[in-house]
């Protein structure tokens, strides 16, 4: 039993405590840091999802700039998935595309997209950020996959995403800061422009310069 609990993956061990707690909604537990000293007064599903004020914006964010293709990566169980494409539903156009490696995450996503009342707005895909292709113009690209890859992931497809799109990066947080720190090399080398919005675990709203009227 030890050894298993040892070699549990993060994403599988939260997985679980999701189910359990069944989709109550838990105060943030993110360290507080210099630029959200109050993070337990946002709330949560759980450790992975994003914060549930975050998932509320994404939707409204999805109604107030109406895009056709958004792409998503780290779709964990669909839950950020599943609040866009409410946002879609009431636009009554565009889609989601939604990529999760790990396939018994995955397997767990695609129950939880198939009972939402909106899958049929989710194209979700047991499928790695740094390998799917994707044909079209990217209007909303919300990367929120591994930490350490998300750079690669805007960089891959920055070509893609409309001048008129938004980027979202989350987990931008000073702590790790590993993500602010890639979405403001990012900025220092023209290729985005940033805000740095002061979430619990943080989540930056970009725009490429590249085509900018
Ligand atoms: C923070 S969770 C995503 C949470 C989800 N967006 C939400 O808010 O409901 C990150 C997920 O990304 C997945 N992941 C990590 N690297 C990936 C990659 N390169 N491609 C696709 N999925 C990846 C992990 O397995 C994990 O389930």
């Amino acid at each position: 039993m030890g050894l298993f609990r040892k070699k549990l993956k993060q994403e599988h061990k939260v997985m679980l405590q999701a189910e359990r707690a069944g989709g109550e909604l838990l105060p943030e537990y993110h360290r507080a840091t210099p630029e959200c000293p109050h993070p337990e007064r946002w709330s949560m599903y759980d450790s992975m999802t994003a914060e549930a004020e975050v998932l509320e914006f994404l939707s409204t964010l999805v109604t107030t700039i109406k895009p056709e293709l958004i792409v998503e990566t780290g779709a964990f169980l669909g839950v950020s998935a599943v609040w866009m494409a409410r946002g879609l539903k009431r636009n009554g156009f565009g889609r989601i595309i939604s990529c999760e490696f790990d396939p018994v995450v995955f397997a767990k996503a695609q129950e939880k997209v198939a009972a939402s009342g909106v899958a049929e707005w989710i194209e979700l895909r047991n499928a790695s950020s740094l390998e799917m292709q994707v044909s079209g113009t990217i209007d909303l690209f919300f990367s929120d996959s591994e930490l350490g890859i998300r750079e690669q992931e805007i960089r891959r497809f920055l070509p893609q995403i409309s001048p008129t799109g938004v980027i979202l990066m989350h987990d931008a947080s000073s702590h790790p800061g590993l993500v602010r720190e890639a979405a403001l090399r990012m900025e220092a080398e023209g290729l985005i422009s940033v805000v740095l919005l002061p979430t619990p675990r943080g989540l930056v709203v970009a725009q490429k310069r590249a085509g900018r009227r």
